[in-house]
C-alpha cells in the first residue's frame, strides 16, 4: 500500500498560534489560539505575541494531530509560515518546525504567508465521513486574487496549470497592484481606534455599519494610476470629518458627540466601509477587465467582511466573473491555508534547509 503524505503546518506569524494536519490532500484539522492579551492595548504588541506563542504551540500542534487521528511519526513533512511576520512571532514556529523535522528525520518546508492566503481557495476540507467535501471547488488558472488584510492590499494575478496536474502544483504569483501606504485593515482598524472601538476593529465596523447609512457621510476617494492603492486618504478624510462635527457641535470627545450625533458611529462606519469596499471593487475591476480574467477571488483577514464579500457576489453576477471567496475560517491568519502551501510544496519536492531564517519582510 502506498505510504499516505501527511503534512502538518505551523503559523505563528502575528498574533494567532495555528497548526493543521492535510492527509493525502484532504484538511483534516485546522487548530488556532487566538490571544486576547493584545486587546487592552489597542493592538498586538510584539513580545506578548511571541510569550503567547511558546505558551500555545504545544497544545495546538498536540491538539491538531489528535484531531486529524494521526501520529507525528505518520508525517511526512512539516510547514512553517517563514514570513512576512513579527520576526519575534515567527521565530517561535520557526524553531519548533525546526526542532521537530529534525527530531523526527523529516523535510521541512517553508511557506510565504502571504502565498498560504491565495492558496486557502485550494484546500479541501474534510466533509462528515472525514474523506472530501463535495463543496470543494477551486478557481482555474489563470485568476486574480484580491489579497486585503492587516498589512496588505494587493490584486495578485495566479498562474499555473489546472488542478490535478502530474507537473508543478504551486502556482506562480504576480502582483499587478498594491496599496503605496496602509492596507485597506489598517484604515479599518486606525478608524475604529479613533471611534473608541475595540481592536482589532474591522470586524466592530463590519457590526455597527449593519445600522448604518452608507451614503450618510461622503469620504475622499483616492485616485491612483494603474492597479494600485492608497487609504491614507481616506483615512484622513474620516478624521477630518469627525474633528470638523466635534467643532460644529462643540464636543470635546467623541462620546459626548455621540449623545448629540443620533447613530454616528454606525452612519460613519457604514460610510467607511463603503468607501474601502469601492475603492478595492473599482480597481479589481479594471484590472479584470483589462486582462480579460473572470475568474476572481479573494483572501486575507478583510475577507471575512460582509459588504465585501456582498460586493464579491453583485460584480460576479454583473460582469460575468466566477468568484471566490473563502468560509470565514480561513479568512483571518490559519495553518490550514499554510499546510496546504506545504502539501503542495511537498509534491514539488520544493523543501527548506534547517539553517534557513524567518523574515519579517517581504513580497508574495
Ligand atoms: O489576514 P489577517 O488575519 O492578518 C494579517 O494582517 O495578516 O487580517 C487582519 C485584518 C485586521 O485589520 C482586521 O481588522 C481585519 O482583518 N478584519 C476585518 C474583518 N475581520 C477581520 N475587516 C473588516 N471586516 C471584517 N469583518
Amino acid at each position: 500500500m502506498e505510504k499516505k503524505v501527511v503534512i502538518l503546518a505551523i503559523e505563528s506569524s502575528c498574533d494567532d498560534t495555528s497548526a493543521a494536519v492535510i492527509v493525502d490532500g484532504v484538511l483534516k484539522s485546522n487548530v488556532i489560539a487566538s490571544q486576547k492579551v493584545h486587546e487592552e492595548f489597542g493592538g498586538v504588541v510584539p513580545e506578548l505575541a511571541s510569550r503567547a506563542h511558546q505558551q500555545n504551540i504545544l497544545p495546538v500542534v498536540d491538539t491538531a494531530l489528535a484531531r486529524a487521528g494521526v501520529r507525528k511519526e505518520d508525517l511526512s513533512a512539516i510547514a512553517f509560515t517563514r514570513g512576512p511576520g513579527l520576526l519575534g512571532s515567527l521565530l517561535v514556529g520557526t524553531s519548533f518546525a525546526k526542532g521537530l523535522a529534525l527530531a523526527l528525520g523529516i523535510p521541512l518546508i517553508d511557506v510565504n504567508h502571504l502565498q498560504g492566503h491565495v492558496m486557502a481557495h485550494f484546500i479541501r476540507p474534510a466533509s462528515p465521513d472525514g474523506v472530501q467535501s463535495t463543496e470543494y471547488r477551486c478557481p482555474s488558472f489563470p485568476f486574480l486574487c484580491l489579497l486585503v488584510s492587516g498589512g496588505n492590499s494587493q490584486i495578485i494575478k495566479v498562474t499555473g496549470e489546472r488542478l490535478p496536474v502530474t507537473g508543478k502544483h504551486m502556482p506562480e504569483f504576480e502582483i499587478i497592484g498594491q496599496t503605496i501606504d496602509d492596507a485597506a485593515g489598517e484604515a479599518f482598524d486606525k478608524c475604529a481606534k479613533v471611534l473608541g472601538l475595540p481592536y482589532p476593529g474591522g470586524p466592530w465596523i463590519d457590526k455597527l455599519a449593519k445600522l448604518g447609512d452608507a451614503t450618510k457621510y461622503p469620504l475622499a476617494k483616492p485616485n491612483i494610476a494603474g492597479y494600485d492603492y492608497s487609504f491614507s486618504g481616506l483615512k484622513t478624510s474620516f478624521l477630518y470629518t469627525l474633528r470638523d462635527m466635534l467643532k460644529a457641535e462643540g464636543a470635546e470627545t467623541i462620546d459626548a458627540l455621540a449623545e448629540r450625533v443620533p447613530n454616528l458611529r454606525e452612519d460613519l462606519c457604514a460610510s467607511l466601509q463603503a468607501t474601502v469596499v469601492d475603492i478595492l471593487m473599482r480597481k479589481l475591476r479594471k484590472a479584470a477587465k483589462d486582462l480579460g480574467i473572470n475568474q476572481v477571488a479573494v483572501a486575507g483577514g478583510v475577507s471575512a467582511n460582509s459588504a465585501l464579500r456582498q460586493a464579491f457576489i453583485d460584480y460576479g453576477k454583473k460582469y460575468g466573473w466566477e468568484v471566490f471567496i473563502p468560509p470565514f475560517s480561513f479568512t483571518t491568519d490559519n495553518a490550514a491555508m499554510i499546510c496546504q502551501a506545504g502539501y503542495f510544496k511537498y509534491l514539488d519536492g520544493d523543501f527548506c534547509a534547517i539553517d534557513e531564517v524567518p523574515y519579517a519582510k517581504t513580497q508574495i
